[in-house]
């Protein structure tokens, strides 16, 4: 099967949320527990891959045999990420639930109550996976794709605008399922075909994810 494909390779992960600061005692974030790049870290290492799993902040161990490194926000995110893609990497799988923006201004004391409403600038935050995607040496690459509609035709946009060979679109919008749940259910695209995966365990959707992605990384 697949999953064979995976032996001795560089696998570099992405997962959890990041954190954009507004002062000392406030963030913006989004919802992820890093479930789910955690079992896909688990399910690769035991198809025999060395990984590195660039993580947000979650409340997860750090798996055996795993590396994680930690980061905070989407820009220490991207930094993580291109120095493990440059140190070597055969696939790329991004996870992560990552901030779009981020205040433009961090401030240095918190922010005191006093006006009745007030706006707070923000600017985009660098995109990991598409900068990933187009590099001239690019790994083997694979989205994820969080929607609430319409979303097998919004995660093939996204595959194809970010130049990906796979994208694992997921349905936030069932309950009990997705974000922070142990389970979760998600159509995976690739160019010229789909599978769907689920409802199941995060777990046996990684082992399942694994074995998909080693079959198409063998027609490399
Ligand atoms: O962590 P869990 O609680 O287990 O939940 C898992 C999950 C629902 C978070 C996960 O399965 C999932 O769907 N992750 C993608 C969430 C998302 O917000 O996707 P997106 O549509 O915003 O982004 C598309 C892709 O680009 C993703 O692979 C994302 O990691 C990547 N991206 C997005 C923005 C950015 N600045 N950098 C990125 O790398």
């Amino acid at each position: 099967s697949g999953a064979g494909e995976l032996a001795g390779r560089r696998v570099v992960i992405t997962a959890g949320p990041t954190r954009e600061p507004i002062d000392p005692v406030r963030y913006i974030t989004n919802h992820s527990s890093g479930k789910m790049g955690y079992a896909l870290a688990v399910a690769a290492r035991d198809a025999g891959a060395s990984v590195v799993l660039v993580s947000g902040p979650v409340n997860l161990p750090v798996p055996v045999g795993i590396e994680v490194r930690p980061v905070v926000t989407a820009e220490d995110m991207l930094k993580a990420s291109m120095d493990a893609v440059d140190e070597g990497c055969d696939l790329f799988i991004a996870t992560a639930a990552v901030a779009d923006y981020r205040p433009e201004n961090r401030a240095d004391d918190k922010i005191k109550k006093s006006s009745e409403s007030m706006a707070l600038p923000l600017v985009r935050n660098p995109d990991t996976l598409a900068t990933i995607a187009g590099r001239p040496d690019a790994p083997f690459t694979v989205g994820f794709a969080a929607e609430t509609t319409d979303v097998a035709s919004y995660a093939k946009d996204k595959m194809q605008r970010k130049k990906l060979h796979m994208i694992v679109a997921n349905d936030v919008s069932v309950p009990g399922l997705g974000f922070n749940s142990d389970n979760n259910a998600v159509t995976v695209f690739w160019p010229d075909g789909q599978e769907a995966i689920g409802p199941d365990t995060k777990k046996a959707i990684a082992s399942r994810l694994v074995a998909l992605i080693g079959e198409h990384l063998k027609q490399e």
